[in-house]
């Protein structure tokens, strides 16, 4: 069975390594590995790559950076050939990417099979790109993977037929599992001159935060209030770089004392300052998701999550842009009262070999 492996941007690597990994141990399955090139920096892609022991891509597409239409047409006039030449049994697609809809759309059209992994989240805002790439590729996928209950509920409301969704868990946990050991062993914490729980972690690039000057600036002078009473280690993803010298931001930033703005990090390196921070502060998905498994308090800078099973059961509390709520849920942490939380469901490493044994036994 030839099962055609997507990856395009940062996120679909470490969900991508654990089902590639069971796929080669498993008899009878010939995983064959693309990437769209959606993300193309080294810091971005090959970092990811080598950390999560990810064999070189059979085919690379080189799409790169475009507007949304430009990149999405891209992929998927580059993908079509692929999928004349390969003729796979099905194309395997993760998270919610627009490299995850465009080759979607292009197997749906040639009669190929879809398969979804992390299927059915919902933030139920469709000013998020995400959201409607999630929306389109569950809606033409004939075998869904779901991470969360939520999932199940979301799917089933929008007419998608139980038999082909299956609940099996997260496999971005697995990765966090699987590589614990070997995240651990990172210098970063010394490189940086940093300790244990003595600093908080900060991810940024949604669009609707630092595409918006008025939003952006509202966020750096939080950081300011913060970096205060915390140190703030910062791996900025390129976007946001962009936007600050656009918004004429550097200096402030410059100007923080208790700042260390990063380049984008690899994974192991990241896993490990994750592990020993105080407490996150976001706008990814999923470092909601990795936070809630590690049981570190999560303080999610947007109005709404597509994950909702990490406020209810995780650590995972919402304050979208604004300073007084982010302080407050701050203050909280500092002072030890963060949330505590559970691990969800089915969180437990072995996802992959779910999603495996399903699609071996369905597919065809
Ligand atoms: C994409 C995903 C988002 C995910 C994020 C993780 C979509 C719609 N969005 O957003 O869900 O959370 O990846 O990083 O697919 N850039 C570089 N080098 C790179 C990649 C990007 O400099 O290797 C810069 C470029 O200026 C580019 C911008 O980042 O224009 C945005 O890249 P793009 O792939 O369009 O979306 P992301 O914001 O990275």
């Amino acid at each position: 069975m030839k099962i055609i492996n997507v990856v395009g941007a940062r996120p679909n690597f470490m969900k991508i390594a654990p089902i590639q990994r069971v796929m080669n141990a498993t008899e009878g399955m010939e995983p064959f590995l693309v990437h769209t090139g959606q993300h193309y920096d080294e810091r971005m892609s090959k970092f990811f790559f080598d950390d999560l022991q990810l064999p070189q891509p059979d085919v690379y597409l080189n799409i790169g950076s475009a507007s949304h239409a430009v990149q999405t047409a891209k992929i998927m006039i580059e993908f079509e050939q692929v999928l004349l030449k390969e003729k796979p049994d099905a194309v395997l697609v993760v998270g919610d990417v627009n490299s995850t809809a465009a080759c979607s759309i292009v197997a749906s059209k040639m009669g190929v099979k879809i398969i979804h992994v992390e299927a059915g989240l919902r933030s139920f805002d469709r000013g998020m790109p995400e959201e409607i790439n999630r929306i389109l590729t569950d809606s033409i996928s004939d075998l869904l993977f779901v991470t969360e209950e939520s999932g199940l509920r979301h799917l089933k409301s929008e007419g998608i037929a139980d038999e082909k969704v299956h609940l099996v868990g997260n496999v971005m946990i697995d990765s966090l599992i699987f590589f614990k050991e070997k995240a651990a062993q990172s210098t970063v914490l010394q490189d940086l001159d940093l300790e244990k729980d003595a600093y908080a972690l900060i991810t940024l690039h949604r669009p609707s935060n630092v595409d918006d000057p008025v939003v952006f600036e509202r966020l750096i002078n939080t950081f300011e209030k913060i970096e205060k009473e915390l140190k703030l280690v910062f791996p900025i993803h390129p976007r946001s770089r962009k936007r600050i010298s656009e918004f004429g931001l550097e200096e402030r930033v410059a100007a923080m004392p208790n700042l260390k703005l990063l380049d984008p990090l690899g994974y192991l390196d990241f896993m490990h300052l994750m592990h020993n921070a105080r407490v996150l502060l976001t706008d990814s998905g999923g470092i909601q998701e990795e936070t809630t498994y590690l049981g570190i308090p999560c303080i999610t800078m947007r109005e709404n999550t597509e994950r909702p099973v990490t406020i209810d059961v995780g650590t995972n509390v919402l304050v979208g842009s604004d300073t007084d709520k982010i302080y407050t849920e701050f203050k909280k942490v500092i002072n030890g009262q963060a949330k505590k939380g559970e691990i969800p469901p089915l969180w437990d490493g072995h996802a992959a070999e779910r999603i495996v044994e399903i699609i071996k036994n369905t597919i065809r």
